[in-house]
């Protein structure tokens, strides 16, 4: 794959936003990887894996080497009676991915449809929906460091993940490509329809034996009545994560604002708060400037409107991390990687 030079990755983020690559390449397989891994351009300049691009916020030009994830295959690697182990490249499209198992019958994935981005992201930020994270499923990863250029394979417990959270976003942060990731997933599914959500839309779909097929159904029916489509309205889904807080200050607070959303978890003694609520409290939702914008019907999301900046994004989050500390005492932290 030649090496091209200032590149604009507007079409290579899903917010959208206009920014300079001054080198750009992209990779079908890991041994084209590693040959890009051993050009001038790669060992003299940073390098920037780049898949969906559906979780990052380019605040400037990048100098440096983008290379862009487009290793795409299937492949069962187990099978036994009850469980699959399906191994996907990580340029796969996340929602195909979803897709080709909920056709083959094989559950596990159906509650993250529609999620943008590439399965080579599922694992860097545990992705997660209606009451499933991909940390359930993730069997093993395959990655090449990039330095050593050895291929590695990461177990499940070595990702070390956590809510939105693993070692790749982490300690292991810039030293790996990831190139597949296998998911062990159910012959006879066990279905998860304990959010609140999935439940009240199985009904209003008249739904009462629901299959892998009407919960995904159901999931992107709810995220596409509230969360905008990247492809009309540039956004990386949630911004900011939940904060989780001391049972006592949620208590506390709970005195102040009746109304506030949590979600206690018994075992931490901590409560895990809807920054959604937050932020629309702080008279965020729907708010617009130029055309950055928090989203009209989900606050969590920011968006852009057609040719707001990286940076008119991020400041218009520091205003909303600014509002909310003032007025709950709460300091929201980002889902989205800046660059
Ligand atoms: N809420 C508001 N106002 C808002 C938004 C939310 O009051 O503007 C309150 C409502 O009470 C609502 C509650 O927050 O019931 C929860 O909202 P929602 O079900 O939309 O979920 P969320 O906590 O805002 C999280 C994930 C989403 C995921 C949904 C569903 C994070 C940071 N976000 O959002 O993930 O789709 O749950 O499981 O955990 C993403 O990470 O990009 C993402 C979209």
């Amino acid at each position: 794959m030649p090496i091209k030079e200032n590149i604009d990755l507007k079409n290579f983020n899903s917010f959208g936003i206009k920014a300079l690559a001054r080198y750009f390449s992209s990779f079908t397989s890991t041994e084209e990887a590693l040959e890009i891994l051993d050009t001038i351009e790669a060992k003299q300049h940073s390098t920037l894996i780049l898949g969906g691009g559906s979780n990052i916020l380019f605040t400037k030009d990048i100098n440096g080497l983008v290379l862009k994830n487009e290793i795409t295959f299937f492949e069962l690697i187990e099978e036994n009676e009850d469980t699959i182990v399906l191994q996907a490249g990580a340029g796969v499209n996340w929602h195909q991915l979803v897709l080709y198992c909920i056709q083959k019958g094989w559950g596990g994935l159906e509650n993250l449809s529609l999620i943008p981005g590439c399965v080579g992201a599922s694992p860097l930020q545990n992705i997660g929906a209606y009451g499933v994270e991909v940390k359930d499923v993730i069997e093993k990863v395959d990655a090449l460091h990039l330095q050593d250029k050895t291929a590695v394979s990461f177990t499940n417990a070595d990702c070390q993940f956590g809510y939105r959270e693993s070692a790749f976003k982490n300690q292991w942060k810039g030293q790996f490509l990831i190139t597949a990731v296998s998911f062990r997933l159910h012959k006879h599914p066990r279905l998860n329809t304990s959010y609140g959500a999935i439940e009240a839309e199985l009904e209003k779909m008249q739904i009462k034996e629901p299959t892998i097929k009407s919960i995904s159904d159901a999931v992107i029916q709810i995220r596409t009545s509230k969360l905008p489509d990247p492809k009309i309205i540039g956004n990386a889904g949630s911004f900011f994560k939940n904060p989780s807080i001391p049972s006592a200050q949620f208590s506390s607070l709970q005195k102040e604002f009746p109304k506030i959303v949590g979600y206690p978890n018994q075992q931490l003694d901590l409560v895990k708060i809807a920054a959604g609520w937050l932020i629309e409290q702080c008279g965020f939702k729907g708010y617009r400037k130029g055309d950055a914008g928090c989203h009209a019907l989900q606050a969590l999301v920011l968006v852009n409107y057609g040719n707001a900046t990286g940076s008119e994004i991020f400041e218009l989050s520091e205003s909303i991390i600014f509002a909310v500390q003032e007025k709950f005492g709460i300091k929201l932290e980002r889902e989205v990687n800046i660059w």
